[in-house]
């Protein structure tokens, strides 16, 4: 390339060959334990131990998880529990629930767990009790969204509120938008609607659909400086500015964030104005005042009923032996999968609608908290750390992908979720339906289709000779592909606290395990420069970062011109 000069990177800093966590004992341990189950098919390991069904499992604030289904046994899961020892599991749960400084790149505590601690709790930042004011800001939520939903806090036009519009992205929206959601069966509130993308479609259609008179603008934004959330608030408040005027600002706009004074700037009332702390980090805030959507449209008493869950599950994991701790045991077999049997990527699997929305919370809480190459020192890490996660709700999925994880080549490690009662009880025999279908994958993939029984079926069916042969390799099922079951007793919101909780703890965990701090996210930050630069060269007032960057701009600025 004419005229480029080298770039300099600062690299991560290699001390050693291996680092001390591959280099370590429990580590080394449990790469021999790998190398002995590999060779065994997981049905095998049922038949050694006939309690296995129930050995493998664990309980905690009303979730039960079935586990027996990895390719694990009684000391393979020892050497999980002595890895967990090794890395000081205990010590750094005590360190986050005592408020220190554990996100060290951002010199902040990571302290979310006090916003669903109890009243009569102390918990201190810097020496400081956070308790009273996070009920102070929690009962202030709760307020506002019961005035809203009884209609004594109404619009200029004193017409009740019968519609939300909630603008945030990432954790501004994520965690909010999949409680709406998944407990959508029980709103009883105005209607939330929730836009993230600065694509101009989702708000366009809802702006054109929806009657200001009766609309409520929720703008969430721990910054309150995040593009795409500002943009699409400054359009909202147009909007309701065009048609009702400049006081509809103070009357129709509530917001939620720490930098109350960009708030304010915005123009919206300081009794609207619902604060949170810098120990908050954005994928951990569902709890605080950021779940405000959620308390509007369920009520402030199923948003205290969720909290409880989750405190609930922070309770279980902070008191709960290892052996016994149900969002330790997951992360420590996610850990198990990823770095000892190398399994390709982990699959959620919600089999209820409801939980559609999930996923991409679980995606912005892993792979932003542990999708990095150094270590909490800076060091770079010779481990695999936070694998791809996706998946969909089933049955759904089993007419998309299934195919792949039944017969590809690659073996995925998959998480069942299964609430047990219907969401809908007068239509109960389709949801005996949908929890069978949920039992019979995992059972699928752990057992498979051997050849002989292949041979058997096609026999039956009249097919021998040639034709079976053909027949025969397309038709095996390889099976040992391992799978969680996570049993919900339903969908409500205290078993969704305390689902969403114990994800958070997983992931928790399995950063302390790979020595990352999962507290920040410098990753988001160069994409988010660019894109100014970007918006810059489309606007003809920049240069344009590459080559490539430069030839796709000019064909948009054709496109536009046009
Ligand atoms: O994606 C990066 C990120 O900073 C997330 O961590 C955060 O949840 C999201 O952007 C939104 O940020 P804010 O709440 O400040 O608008």
């Amino acid at each position: 390339m004419a005229g480029a000069r080298p770039l300099s990177f600062a690299r991560p800093r290699f001390t050693r060959l291996m680092s001390e966590l591959t280099d370590s004992p429990a580590w080394r341990a449990l790469q021999a334990q790998a190398a002995r189950l590999r060779v065994r098919r997981i049905a095998e390991l049922f038949a050694d131990d006939a309690q296995r069904a129930t050995r493998f499992a664990a309980q905690g604030a009303g979730l039960y998880l079935d586990y027996s289904k990895q390719r694990l046994d009684a000391a393979a899961f020892a050497g999980l529990l002595e890895l967990a020892r090794q890395q000081d599991l205990g010590g750094w749960i005590a360190r986050m629930f005592a408020g220190e400084r554990i996100n060290a790149t951002e010199d902040r505590a990571a302290l979310h767990v006090a916003l669903r601690a109890p009243r009569t709790a102390r918990i201190a930042v810097d020496g400081r009790d956070v308790m009273p004011a996070v009920h102070a800001e929690l009962d202030r939520v709760c307020s506002f969204a019961e005035q809203v939903r009884d209609g004594r806090v109404r619009g200029l036009g004193e017409a009740p509120f019968t519609d939300v519009l909630s603008l945030g992205i990432g954790g501004s929206d994520a965690g909010p938008r999949l409680v709406c959601d998944a407990l959508a069966h029980q709103a009883d509130g105005p209607r939330v609607h929730f836009v993230a993308n600065v694509d101009p479609a989702p708000l366009g259609r809802l702006l054109r659909n929806l009657d200001p008179a009766r609309t409520l603008v929720v703008v969430i934004s721990k910054t309150f400086t995040t593009q795409e959330t500002m943009t699409n608030a400054r359009a909202a408040r147009a909007w309701l500015v065009a048609r009702l005027g400049e006081a509809a600002v103070a009357r129709h706009c509530a917001a939620v964030s720490t930098h109350l004074a960009e708030v304010r700037r915005f123009g919206i009332g300081e009794e609207r104005i619902f604060g949170f702390w810098d120990w908050v980090g954005g994928r951990y805030s569902l709890w605080s005042a950021v779940g405000l959507p959620i308390a509007l449209a369920l009520g402030a008493a199923r948003f205290r009923e969720l909290l409880a869950g989750a405190h609930a599950m922070d309770e279980h994991f902070r008191c709960a032996p290892f052996s016994d701790n149900l969002p330790a045991i997951l992360g420590l077999l996610g850990v198990w999968n990823n770095n000892f049997l190398g399994l390709a990527s982990q699959v959620v699997i919600p089999y209820a609608q409801n939980l559609e929305r999930l996923l991409p919370w679980l995606q912005q809480l892993e792979m932003e908290s542990n999708g990095k190459r150094v270590n909490r020192d800076g060091h770079a890490v010779d481990y695999a750390t936070t694998p791809a996660l996706w998946g969909d709700v089933g049955t759904n999925a089993q007419h998309a992908f299934f195919q792949m994880l039944h017969q590809g080549p690659a073996v995925h490690a998959l998480d069942f979720i299964l609430p047990l009662a219907p969401s809908d009880p007068a239509l109960a025999a389709q949801h005996r339906l949908l929890v069978a279908h949920g039992l019979a994958q995992s059972a699928a993939l752990m057992r498979g289709k051997s050849e002989e029984e292949v041979r058997a079926e096609l026999r039956s069916r009249g097919i021998e000779g040639a034709a079976l042969e053909a027949a025969l390799p397309h038709r095996v099922f390889p099976g040992d592909r391992p799978s969680n079951t996570l049993l919900l007793p339903r969908l409500d919101a205290f078993h969704l606290g305390a689902l969403l909780r114990s994800e958070e703890h997983t992931s928790e965990l399995q950063s302390v395990i790979w020595n990352l701090n999962a507290f920040d996210q410098w990753g988001v930050e160069l994409g988010k420069q660019l894109a100014g630069k970007v918006l810059e060269a489309l606007e003809g007032r920049g240069t344009p970062p590459d080559p490539s960057t430069a030839n796709l701009i000019e064909r948009v600025r054709d496109a536009q011109a046009r």
